[in-house]
């Protein structure tokens, strides 16, 4: 019998990357058993895994998991398993497998950790922030210091995760940490970084006030002697990692969501989208909130061409973005 240790009782991060995993083994719900104590190391899905549920499940989930119900791994994992042939499943809210699970979504506080409340699928994505998004997020945090979900954990030093408030309305995502990043092991704290920082100054945002992170969140670089030149994250390794992204955003549930470049871009949109055809403009995104595109800070560091222009053209872009967070808050 599969056994699954989770890290702690509250690991969604852990009970989805089993989940998947056994599912896609077709390992029947019977056949399992859940566990709290240990990281769940041996049921982690290949990189390359593609499963995809409906919002609806994922959010039932990450509720559900919040609940000290005994029984909700295991009942999670025999709904998953049906929601594969039954998408609509969940939506459809008749099956008593989906209003057990809701039951223990819903139990009172007390019964289950604010977080819950959390991730339950809303029409204001801000609506039901709760106090324990800390916890939440600092969970998250945590599984992704040991991330091993593509071959760049063995490159950088460690993983960068996003920095700032959880419930900050304003969200920046980058590419990838670089140098000084990899080492301090926070975010845009190098040259990009201190850019960026001036022309958040300019267009009037304080950067304690946003949650900041990257699309990529470890380091890959190619040695040269000593140094350590930056490469470009490619398809797999975004998709890999826009995992983590994805947590980020179901914990901050962000107003605006900022893609500084088209790495942040391509992993916030699921697709390759260019830069000019998406900059300066809302883009709804699937959990209520908008996107925004910009040019990453580094390009203005390589222009050469009207450098000045580049840079008033970027802080123009945050400057809109600062009216239209005001607007929708
Ligand atoms: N560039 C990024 O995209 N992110 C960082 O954290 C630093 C540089």
């Amino acid at each position: 019998m599969p056994v699954v240790t989770l890290a702690h009782d509250r690991d969604f991060a852990g009970w989805r990357n089993a989940a998947r995993s056994l599912a896609l083994k077709g390992v029947a719900p019977a056949d399992v058993e859940w566990r709290i104590g240990l990281p769940a190391s041996e049921a982690r899905p290949p990189g390359d895994a593609i499963f995809h549920v409906p919002r609806a499940f994922i959010d039932l989930a990450r509720s559900a998991i919040q609940s000290d119900d005994p029984e909700r791994f295991s009942l999670l994992y025999a709904l998953l398993v049906r929601v594969r042939d039954e998408p609509g499943l969940v939506e459809a809210g008749k099956d008593p497998l989906v209003a057990r699970l809701r039951a223990i979504a819903d139990a009172p506080a007390g019964n289950k950790s604010e977080t819950g409340a959390l991730f339950g699928a809303m029409a204001n994505p801000r609506a039901r922030i709760g106090g324990n998004a800390q916890a939440a997020w600092e969970a998250v945090r945590a599984d992704a210091m040991s991330c091993t979900r593509c071959h760049l954990y063995q490159c950088g030093t460690q993983t960068v995760f996003g920095e700032g408030p959880v419930d900050a309305p304003l969200m920046f995502v980058g590419e990838q940490p670089g140098d000084q990043e990899d080492l301090a092991g926070r975010p845009f704290v190098g040259p990009a970084g201190q850019l960026w920082n001036r022309a958040m100054g300019d267009a009037g945002i304080d950067r304690s006030q946003a949650y900041v992170t990257n699309a990529v969140k470890h380091f890959k670089f190619e040695r040269r002697g000593k140094r350590r030149i930056h490469q470009k994250p490619e398809a797999p390794e975004i998709q890999a990692c826009h995992y983590w992204l994805d947590q980020e955003q179901a914990i901050l549930k962000p107003v605006i969501t900022v893609a500084l470049g088209a790495t942040a871009a391509r992993s916030l949109f699921g697709r390759v989208v260019t830069i000019s055809a998406t900059r300066g403009k809302a883009h709804v995104m699937e959990s209520g909130g908008e996107a925004w595109v910009t040019v990453h800070p580094s390009f203005l560091l390589r222009v050469r061409d009207d450098r000045e222009a580049e840079y008033a053209r970027f802080v123009e872009d945050l400057v809109r973005v600062k009216k239209r967070l005001k607007e929708l808050t």
